[in-house]
């Protein structure tokens, strides 16, 4: 058979060739620091395991729901928007996907086909830039500014008649530079001055260094003919193979997301969907304390770095990551990832999957980094 020339142009995906790095170690390969694929360490909270259980003996637990999600899930997360951001979510905002990577995908392709053009803000969330290769649609790559945060004024000069969205990720992945209100307001009225869509992919909002609302967008009368929000319920409620998320947007791109979801996935996983429902009842306070475990590894992640040690340099820090500068400008970055590997056991994942070149740069997700870790990662740095 022969097969697609945009799937067989697009490379695979970077975890997997992270991953596949390990065999590199041969069969004594030491105790692995594994910072590539930023996942919870912790099971999911209590409440929502006793809820999944009792779903699973449910007759009806294995059913289909609505192709925008389960109704009381749609209201729960339009309801916790609504407080967190001060602002007004209808659960006819929320369409309910099977992870943020779908809600991207989905969006994506109500907004923009072939020959169109989406600004996408540097360094990349790396799936982003290949769902868009793959459906012919051009990323435009905004260069970030000072302390790698992109800035409306600089995406300006990319609009063209092509452009269909600005597309950020806000904390990031890769670096977790985390925008302020004022800076995302700025993007959303450029995108509403130009007629195009802002998309914010939230998908680390709850692991940010504060609980002030991430944007105040929510609160203006009509947000929703600019703005498209992502989540993401895998790291919030550490139930990454449940595979839930959510677009956030008018009822109007909605029902074109919903013909795409029906057709890809006819409606996210029900089990997901209680169980995303269950984290947002009940385990409020489960969440908070797992967050601020998080902030306390990112805290002391820039303690341990300030020394520098084996010369590597922090340059972000945020949400899930960290984003380093190697010591070794004359070396590709691939190469230096491999030798952590084969040398260190630590595995963590180049810059140049988020970039369209290599700028000497690593991503390390300090969400996987528990007690003890960080400092056995410097060390491992320092030889
Ligand atoms: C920025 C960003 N968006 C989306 C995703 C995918 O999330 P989900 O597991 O909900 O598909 C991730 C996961 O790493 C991410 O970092």
């Amino acid at each position: 058979m022969r097969l697609s020339e945009r799937t067989l142009g697009q490379a695979d995906s970077p975890i997997t060739a992270a991953y596949d790095l390990l065999e590199l170690r041969g069969p004594g390969g030491g105790d692995l620091l594994d910072l590539a694929q930023a996942a919870p360490l912790y099971p999911p909270a209590p409440q929502v395991t006793e809820h999944v259980l009792r779903v699973a003996r449910d007759p009806g637990g294995g059913r289909y729901t609505d192709v925008p999600g389960l109704p009381q899930l749609r209201g729960a997360f339009a309801a916790e928007l609504s407080r967190d951001y001060e602002g007004v979510v209808g659960p006819g905002n929320v369409v309910v996907t099977a992870g943020c990577n779908q809600a991207f995908s989905l969006v994506a392709s109500a907004l923009a086909g072939p020959g169109d053009e989406i600004v996408v803000a540097l360094p990349f969330y790396f799936n982003h830039d290949m769902w868009l290769r793959l459906n012919g649609v051009r990323p435009v790559y905004l260069e970030p500014g000072p302390d790698l945060m992109p800035l409306a004024a600089d995406a300006e000069p990319l609009i063209t008649p092509r452009t269909r969205a600005i597309l950020l990720v806000t904390p990031g992945n890769p670096t977790g530079a985390t925008l302020g209100p004022d800076s995302i307001a700025a993007f959303a009225a450029l995108a509403g001055r130009h007629g195009i869509a802002l998309i914010l992919d939230e998908t680390y909002r709850s692991f940010r260094d504060t609980g002030a609302p991430a944007h105040r967008l929510f609160g203006e009368p009509d947000w929703d003919r600019t703005v498209v929000s992502l989540h993401s319920f895998s790291k919030e409620l550490a139930i990454p193979g449940y595979r839930v998320g959510a677009v956030v947007a008018s009822p109007a791109l909605n029902r074109e997301v919903c013909k795409l979801l029906d057709c890809v996935a006819i409606c996210a996983p029900r089990i997901g969907q209680e169980a995303a429902w269950a984290g947002l009842t009940r385990a409020r306070q489960w969440r908070h304390e797992r967050a601020a475990e998080i902030a306390g590894h990112r805290a002391r992640f820039a303690e341990v770095m300030a020394a520098r040690p084996g010369g590597y340099e922090l340059l972000s820090l945020g949400g899930y990551f960290a984003w380093l500068r190697h010591p070794f400008p004359g070396r590709s970055t691939m190469e230096v990832v491999r030798d952590l590997v084969v040398r260190q056991d630590t595995l963590v994942m180049p810059g140049s999957a988020f970039l369209p070149d290599d700028r000497g740069t690593l991503r390390v997700s300090v969400s996987n980094l528990g007690h003890g870790m960080i400092e056995r990662f410097a060390d491992r740095l320092s030889r």
